[in-house]
């Protein structure tokens, strides 16, 4: 006994069941055949109690005979199923309204922070300055033993920390100061360097205030680097990024790792110095702290020879967009809310 005394020709069911298939545009047909070949009173129901009727050692060639048609013509059945619902089969009732309007793609858009960043590298790369980042997490001595800030130096006050550790010797840095060192670690002199990246603080989450915010921190160090060409590269820095027109003031301040130090406003930029809520009616928007190297950040860093001299610069990145796109809330900028960063495009 072998396959060809099987009573049934599984091989001519296929074939003509396909044809059939192969001849169809409508659902209805498609239904048609389906009740045909797989109803419950179907071609394969009947082939299928047909097998206890065959000859024993037939029975097992059959049910995989039946089962493999069944699976082939399934699998027909699908893909013409498909066909004729999206209108690809020549005389198939149309499923698709080919007047409907198109979905629009949605394009993404840089967030104001990365805008800011790359205006700010491209001026730095223009007056030759490289950029460079340094680690979030930081140690006690870079974040501010190093610029001169030792254990229980009241100017630590400055910046309310996140230490990681019981004994407070890991940090999420507070400033990207620290990468002023291990810049001076690391690189030949003379050298001019800015670093952009992430800083923390534990701060309030106010309108004007984030834990998490971003800082540039520039840094030039040479033979010949005076407080005039601290103000020559800052002038040039914020008359780029805000407008010719901005005025600029330098004030006398205080910094552990600059001697002397200033904080440097731009005229307001909404009232142009009249005075008005952004400036709080003093006319002036306080934008970045700067000063010339303190001596003892060179010796902490490794330097000795004493004609080094230098500049340092911090300023708030989150600040800068929020003047530069007139954004009233810092928290926008962490909030993801896509109709605030949708106008950034
Ligand atoms: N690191 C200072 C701050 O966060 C800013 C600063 C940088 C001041 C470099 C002077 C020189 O407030």
């Amino acid at each position: 006994m072998a396959e060809k005394d099987l009573p049934f020709d599984i091989e001519s069911i296929v074939n003509k069941a396909l044809e059939e298939l192969n001849g169809m545009d409508r659902d209805a047909d498609l239904e048609k055949w389906r009740l045909k070949y797989f109803g419950r009173k179907g071609i394969f129901a009947d082939l299928t109690g047909s097998i206890p009727k065959i000859e024993q050692s037939l029975r097992p060639i059959a049910g995989t005979k039946i089962n493999s048609a069944k699976r082939q013509l399934n699998a027909a059945f699908e893909e013409k199923k498909k066909r004729v619902s999206c209108g690809v089969e020549a005389n198939s009732e149309i499923k698709m309204n080919f007047t409907l309007s198109g979905l629009k793609p949605d394009y993404g858009s840089l967030h104001p922070i990365t805008l800011v960043s790359r205006e700010i590298v491209r001026i730095f790369h223009g007056l030759g300055f490289g950029v460079h980042t340094g680690p979030e997490i930081e140690t006690d001595f870079y974040n501010f033993e190093a610029l001169n800030m030792p254990v229980d130096h009241p100017a630590r006050d400055m910046w309310d920390t996140f230490y990681l550790d019981s004994k407070r010797k890991i940090l999420l840095r507070t400033h990207t100061s620290p990468v002023q060192i291990r810049v001076l670690e690391k690189l030949p002199v003379p050298l001019r360097i800015i670093a952009i990246g992430k800083t923390f603080r534990r701060d309030a989450f106010d309108a004007s205030h984030s834990p998490v915010f971003h800082q540039v921190e520039g840094l030039m160090v040479g033979y010949d680097i005076t407080f005039s060409n601290l103000k020559a590269v800052l002038a040039f820095f914020l008359r780029e990024l805000f407008g010719p027109e901005i005025k600029i003031r330098f004030l006398p301040s205080y910094f552990p790792f600059t001697e002397p130090s200033a904080e440097i406003s731009i005229s307001c930029v909404i009232c142009g110095g009249k005075g008005c809520q952004t400036c709080a009616w003093s006319g002036w928007l306080e934008i970045l702290g700067a000063g010339m190297v303190h001596p003892e950040v060179f010796r902490k860093s490794g330097l000795k020879d004493p004609r080094l001299t230098g500049f340092a610069f911090g300023a708030g990145i989150d600040r800068i967009a929020m003047i530069k796109y007139r954004i009233d809330d810092i928290r926008h900028l962490s909030f993801n809310d896509i109709r605030f960063l949708n106008q950034f495009r």
